[in-house]
């Protein structure tokens, strides 16, 4: 069955571009994204890799440790990251995974037979410090990822795990934020000492409280 929001990442061994992992001790207590592309030597998966290694200060802000993913062998990886440096200006600093024989990719329901039956689909997986699934993507190959929309997508996670909010739509960090709509108007007022603005009785918004 597919994997759903909640459920344990699925533990995995395989060999990767910086060695063996194996996967929930190489994540440890950190978050972790591990996400598919359909093939090397590509042009979007080139600059998905490549925007991936800019953004390593931002996953490590945040202590996400990235993982990418195809069915080609570790030989080809290795290869294709020298263009990956070369075109995109940062070298691969994460481990990405050779996976020919599909373990992982089936584990995680990556490979989506009516769009190819042979290679990875652009999947995105969000994985918490309890190993929990978090977040869900599958995106068409012809469709490169927005990384900056994950790394909001882990604010988000972060915040509302640590406080009773929720966030609205196109939230960022440090814009206001949604009290949680199970808390009473006078818990509300014990959470939230900055006050919050109630535009419905489900709809209270507040400043983010951590700021
Ligand atoms: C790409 O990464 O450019 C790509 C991969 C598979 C199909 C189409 C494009």
């Amino acid at each position: 069955m597919a994997l759903r929001l909640g459920d344990i990442a699925p533990d995995f061994t395989a060999d990767t571009t910086q060695g063996p992992v194996s996967f929930h001790s190489w994540k440890g207590d950190s978050w972790a994204i591990l996400f598919s592309h359909p093939k090397d030597f590509t042009p979007v998966c080139t600059t998905e890799l490549g925007t991936v290694a800019r953004l390593k200060p931002e996953w490590d802000a945040r202590n996400v440790k990235p993982i990418g993913l195809s069915v080609d062998p570790i030989d080809s990886h290795v290869a294709w990251e020298g263009d990956i440096a070369e075109t995109q200006g940062n070298a691969v600093n994460f481990p990405v995974i050779a996976d020919p024989d599909r373990t992982v990719a089936d584990l995680y329901d990556m490979i989506h037979p009516n769009a190819s039956d042979t290679f990875t689909v652009r999947s995105v997986f969000i994985i918490d410090p309890s190993n929990k699934v978090r977040l869900i993507l599958t995106y068409p190959a012809s469709t490169g990822r927005n990384f900056d929309e994950l790394l909001r997508v882990i604010d988000s996670l972060q915040l509302t795990d640590g406080y009773k909010v929720a966030t609205p739509a196109n939230w960022t960090d440090g814009g206001d934020v949604i009290v949680a709509p199970a808390l009473s108007d006078e818990e509300a007022d014990a959470l939230f000492p900055k006050g919050y603005t109630k535009l419905k009785p489900y709809l209270r918004v507040t400043p983010q409280p951590n700021r």
